[in-house]
């Protein structure tokens, strides 16, 4: 296992496995399950894009153990070292190896399906091929539509994922507060495999689109990790809630809850200002749960 493997693995799984991970999804998912298990004998749960099973297992462990007892849980993803690894760890989760591009080996099957953090992997992966916009968009609805097959009649959807603020090619100018962000700025736009553009204006100060900040917020955090070069690779943001609305319509479901996840703004306030008035931070992420309207 390389040590970039290795690091991305413990960012990935590290906070989940010690509990102190502020993610959403788990406590979401506990939740959904207990209110589904107040109607029924068990509760099947389909993680797509599950890596190690970390995520799942930390749902499993907010449950009290009779609840658990209840829940079959099967994680699904792409990466094979991930999920030999997870069987190790997670003996109480099945794991199957495939891709969410093509149809799913289960229909109509589960109670809960989650996708976090995998849609924009779709997205990034069809750009890098030099598909257009449009059509990596195409494929992330059609992934959606697969993941919701897995569903059983009224099951959920669980989405987390990035998202794109609601005019994304609105020009915003922002003045960073010290040298350190501004040159994190500029390792950004020389290592991410896609274009950023942006005009300068003063000595730290430049215009940019609502996307491309939004871009960079995203992955400022990455910029001194070991796993840099993998997420160089990777727009976190693609759609814009409105996008994942329609996606999710289109494929029969009715959305329950979105929430969208501001920026940690107290971190960012010493590091970058939004001189353009009205205008504050782009979200962090979004957390959609919606729910399936026929099997
Ligand atoms: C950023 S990780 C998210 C892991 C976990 N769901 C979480 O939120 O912490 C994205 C996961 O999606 C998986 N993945 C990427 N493309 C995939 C595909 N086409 N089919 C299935 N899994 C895929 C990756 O292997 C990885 O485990």
């Amino acid at each position: 296992m390389s040590n970039s493997y290795l690091s991305y693995f413990n960012y990935l799984t590290d906070r989940l496995d010690k509990g102190t991970s502020q993610n959403i999804v788990p406590s979401t998912v506990a939740e959904l399950c207990k209110k589904h298990l107040l109607i029924s004998d068990t509760c099947k749960v389909l993680d797509i894009g599950c890596f190690n099973g970390s995520m799942l297992n930390r749902a499993l462990m907010t449950l009290s153990n009779e609840l658990r007892a209840s829940i079959k849980c099967v994680g699904f993803d792409i990466d094979n070292i991930a999920l030999t690894i997870g069987s190790r760890q997670h003996p109480h989760i099945n794991f199957v190896c495939g891709a969410i591009e093509y149809p799913l080996p289960f229909q109509s099957t589960f109670n809960i399906t989650i996708l976090s953090n995998i849609l924009h992997e779709i997205f990034s992966n069809k750009k890098r091929q030099l598909v257009s916009d449009t059509d990596a968009k195409n494929y992330v609805v059609q992934s959606v539509k697969y993941a919701c097959q897995t569903l059983s009649k009224f099951g959920t959807l669980v989405i987390l994922e990035g998202v794109l603020p609601p005019e994304p090619d609105k020009k915003i100018v922002v003045e960073f507060q010290n040298e350190a962000t501004f040159n994190d700025f500029r390792s950004l736009i020389s290592d991410f495999v896609f274009p950023i553009t942006y005009l300068p204006l003063d000595k730290q100060i430049i215009e940019l689109s609502a996307r491309h900040l939004a871009i960079f917020l995203a992955k400022a955090r990455y910029l001194h990790e070991e796993y840099c070069s993998l997420e160089a690779t990777q727009v976190y943001q693609f759609f814009t809630e409105n996008d994942f609305c329609e996606a999710l319509n289109s494929a029969g479901m009715i959305i329950e809850e979105s929430k969208v996840i501001p920026q940690p703004i107290e971190s960012w306030n010493s590091k970058l200002k939004i001189l353009t008035e009205g205008y504050n931070y782009p979200p962090k992420n979004i957390m959609i749960v919606a729910r399936k309207k026929q099997a």
